[in-house]
C-alpha cells in the first residue's frame, strides 16, 4: 500500500498545470483548509475569480470511490453536496476537484453556543436529509460498486469485523495496539454476533456523517451541505448512526432525534457503540490519522453499553 504525498509542497508543483489542462483556468492561489484521516482539502482561487475545492488523498483510487459515492448520494437527498469537477491521478498523486461549499464544518465549537431552537432546526434538517437516503432500498447489502450480500450480518462480518480483528491482532503482536482494547472488541464482537439485527433491509448510507462532514452557515447555523462520504454503501440503517456521536458526543442531539423520528430496534444503542469503536480502531489498519481522544471516547461508550446490556440480559 503506497502512501501518496498530499502535502501543500507537492501540490504546489503540479496543481496549476493540472487545473490548466482540466478546466482551462489559471490558479491564482491555494491554501490548505482541512483534512482528516485520508485526505487534505485545499481552497483554490482561480484567476477568473472562481473558487474550487481540491481534495488530495493518501491512497490511490480513493478519488474515484469518493466521486462514485458523491454521485449516488447527491441524487438521493435534497441537501446540497459538492459537485465533482474532475479527478486526476499519477504515480504519486490522487486528487478530486469539486465545487466549493461556503460556510464552516460543524466541528467549529462556536456552533455549540447557538440557541436551543436554532440547534433543533439544524438537527431536524440533518436528520431529514439522512432519512431521504435511508428511504432508498436495495435487494442486497454491500459496497456501492458490488453489493452481493443477502444479510447485513454476513456483509459486516466478512468485510469488516473479521478482517479488522485479524489486522488488530497482528498490530497487537507488534506492540502497536493495546491488548486491553483488542480484548474488549473481541468480547463485544461475541455479543454483537448474538444481537445482530436479523431482518434488516439494505438502505443507502453516507457512512461518515460526523459533524466535520456537515457544513453550516456560520451566522444562521442553517445546514448548507453534506460532504465527504467515504463509507457509503447498502447497509443496515443503524450503521449510519455512530458518526452522529463522534467528536462532541451527541451535542446536537442528532442520534437522539433520529431515534425519535424513526424508532430503532432493541440493542441498537449497543450496536451503534460497537460499530463506532470497531471503525475507529480499524483506522490504524489503513494508514489513517488517529485522534486518541476520539478513539477513547468510542471505547468508553462501548464499555458503557456493554455494561447496560449485561444488566439487561
Ligand atoms: N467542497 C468543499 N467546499 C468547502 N470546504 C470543504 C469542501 N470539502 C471539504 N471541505 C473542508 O475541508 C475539511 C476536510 O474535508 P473532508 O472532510 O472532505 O476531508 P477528510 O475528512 O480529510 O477526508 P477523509 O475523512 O476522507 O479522510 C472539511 O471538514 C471542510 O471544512
Ligand atoms: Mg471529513
Amino acid at each position: 500500500m503506497k502512501i501518496l504525498d498530499n502535502s501543500n509542497k507537492h501540490l504546489s508543483l503540479i496543481l496549476p498545470d493540472i487545473i490548466l489542462k482540466k478546466l482551462n483556468k489559471k490558479v491564482a492561489e491555494f491554501k490548505f483548509i482541512g483534512g482528516g484521516s485520508y485526505g487534505k482539502v485545499y481552497k483554490v482561487l482561480l484567476s477568473d475569480g472562481g473558487i474550487i475545492a481540491v481534495k488530495a488523498y493518501k491512497l490511490q483510487e480513493m478519488q474515484k470511490e469518493e466521486e462514485r459515492q458523491l454521485g449516488v448520494l447527491s441524487e438521493n437527498t435534497s441537501v446540497k453536496m459538492p459537485e465533482v469537477l474532475f479527478t486526476y491521478e499519477d504515480d504519486d498523486t490522487a486528487i478530486l476537484a469539486m465545487t466549493f461549499v461556503e460556510g464552516h464544518n460543524v466541528l467549529n465549537p462556536l456552533f455549540l453556543l447557538k440557541s436551543r431552537k436554532v440547534k433543533q432546526k439544524f438537527t431536524g434538517d440533518v436528520v431529514s436529509g439522512m432519512l431521504e437516503w435511508h428511504s432508498m432500498t436495495n435487494n442486497k447489502f454491500g459496497f456501492l460498486s458490488n453489493p452481493v450480500y443477502d444479510s447485513w450480518y454476513d456483509f459486516y462480518k466478512t468485510e469488516m469485523q473479521q478482517p479488522w480483528l485479524c489486522g488488530l491482532e497482528k498490530l497487537c503482536d507488534k506492540g502497536n495496539f493495546s491488548r486491553k482494547k483488542l480484548n474488549l472488541l473481541k468480547e463485544a464482537s461475541k455479543i454483537f454476533d448474538c444481537v445482530c439485527p436479523e431482518d434488516s433491509t439494505p438502505v443507502l448510507i453516507h457512512g461518515d456523517l460526523n459533524i466535520m462532514n456537515i457544513m453550516a452557515d456560520t451566522k444562521s447555523f442553517n445546514l448548507i451541505a453534506f460532504i465527504d462520504p467515504c463509507g457509503s454503501m447498502w447497509a443496515d440503517r443503524e450503521y449510519d448512526l455512530f458518526q452522529f456521536r463522534n467528536m462532541w458526543g451527541d451535542a446536537y442531539r442528532l442520534y437522539e432525534t433520529y431515534k425519535h423520528k424513526c424508532s430503532l430496534s432493541e440493542y441498537a444503542d449497543f450496536r451503534v457503540a460497537y460499530y463506532g469503536a470497531m471503525l475507529e480502531a480499524s483506522m490504524r489498519l489503513k494508514g489513517g490519522y488517529i485522534v486518541p481522544l476520539w478513539e477513547d471516547l468510542n471505547f468508553i461508550r462501548l464499555k458503557k453499553e456493554m455494561k447496560k446490556l449485561k444488566e439487561k440480559m
